[in-house]
């Protein structure tokens, strides 16, 4: 394989005001001076792989803009491989996002470009899909896209999945994932947004029933659950920390856990490894520039 870690997601140019709390409908509230800051999932989970060490590619479109050359500027200095970030069709996507004292975020997405990631492209790209060990995709672009993704994986290349913002997921994209990989919120609305009650593991294994080989839930400062047809439920602990910007911390995850797995780490190593790679990003402000080195998680 030429790259450890392919994403296919999104890229966002985030702008980001510090808030005491959320305004209600109707309701004007003063926050912070304003913070642009790198981001979407998709370009957070490549530039988060790249900097642990993977050999990383993103597949992604940003806009004819200069918010895209930002983002364009951004990966490469990373290190990831920009050959397949198209550009053009829409301007950049942009995330408003609200950061209160704890550090928690609220997020609008306007996808712009990223909706323009077709089924097409993914084609076009696929000498790239079959050149990668891991392939990670997000859910700011089209759905019918992510099919492609899943449609074009060769066997033997890993598909991980976390499904944001979330929606119901056809059961051929379920059957990839390897793992899926939800916060509660998440979890609630792939499972149906029924009450599906208050335990975790439980959801951990009636996702599983749904279809994925293994499943992920994470659970911020308190770790994650992971699942795999051949195990029970696994808990997996947090480093404690002292969180200032939550923000593109559950991309940096989901990026550590893909490159890990592609390593041969187990789902539980590869989560542990992980939750130390979240836990440093909650420190930071911004996302892409609060990921970590390999030498600062372990410095952790
Ligand atoms: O997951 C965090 C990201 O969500 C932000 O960077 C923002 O761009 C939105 O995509
Ligand atoms: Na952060």
């Amino acid at each position: 394989y030429d790259y450890d870690v392919l994403v296919v997601g999104s890229a966002n140019v985030d702008l980001v005001i510090g808030v005491e709390r959320r305004p209600a409908a109707g309701e004007t509230v003063l926050g912070s001076d304003l913070a642009v800051h790198l981001g979407g999932k998709g370009a957070n989970q490549a530039v988060a792989a790249a900097r642990l060490g993977a050999r990383t590619a993103l597949l992604a479109r940003v806009g004819d803009d200069a918010n895209g050359r930002l983002l364009l500027e951004s990966q490469r200095s990373a290190g990831v491989d920009t050959t397949s970030v198209l550009v053009g069709g829409a301007p950049t996507g942009v995330a408003l996002i609200t950061v209160d004292p704890s550090g928690d975020n609220s997020i609008v997405v306007s996808p712009g470009a990223n909706g323009r990631l077709t089924p097409e492209d993914v084609r076009a790209a696929g000498p790239l899909v079959r050149a990668s060990r891991v392939v990670s995709a997000q859910l700011e672009i089209p759905l019918e896209t992510v099919v492609e993704v899943v449609r074009q994986l060769p066997s033997g290349t890993r598909f991980v999945l976390n499904p944001s913002p979330p929606r119901a997921l056809p059961a051929e994209v379920l059957a990839a994932c390897d793992p899926l990989i939800v916060n509660e919120h998440e979890a609630r609305v792939i499972l149906g947004g029924e009450a599906i009650g208050d335990d975790p593991a439980a959801w951990a294994r009636e996702l599983l029933a749904s279809g994925p080989e293994s499943v992920v839930v994470t659970l911020g400062s308190q770790g994650a659950l992971v699942a795999s047809a051949e195990g029970e439920v696994v808990r997996v602990a947090s480093v404690q920390v002292e969180a200032v910007d939550t923000t593109g911390a559950g991309d940096s995850f989901t990026a550590a856990l893909a490159w890990k797995l592609g390593a041969g780490a187990s789902l539980a190593e590869a989560a542990a490894y992980a939750a130390r790679v979240g836990a440093v990003a909650v420190t930071r402000r911004g996302a892409q520039e609060s990921f970590p080195t390999a030498a600062e998680v372990e410095a952790l």
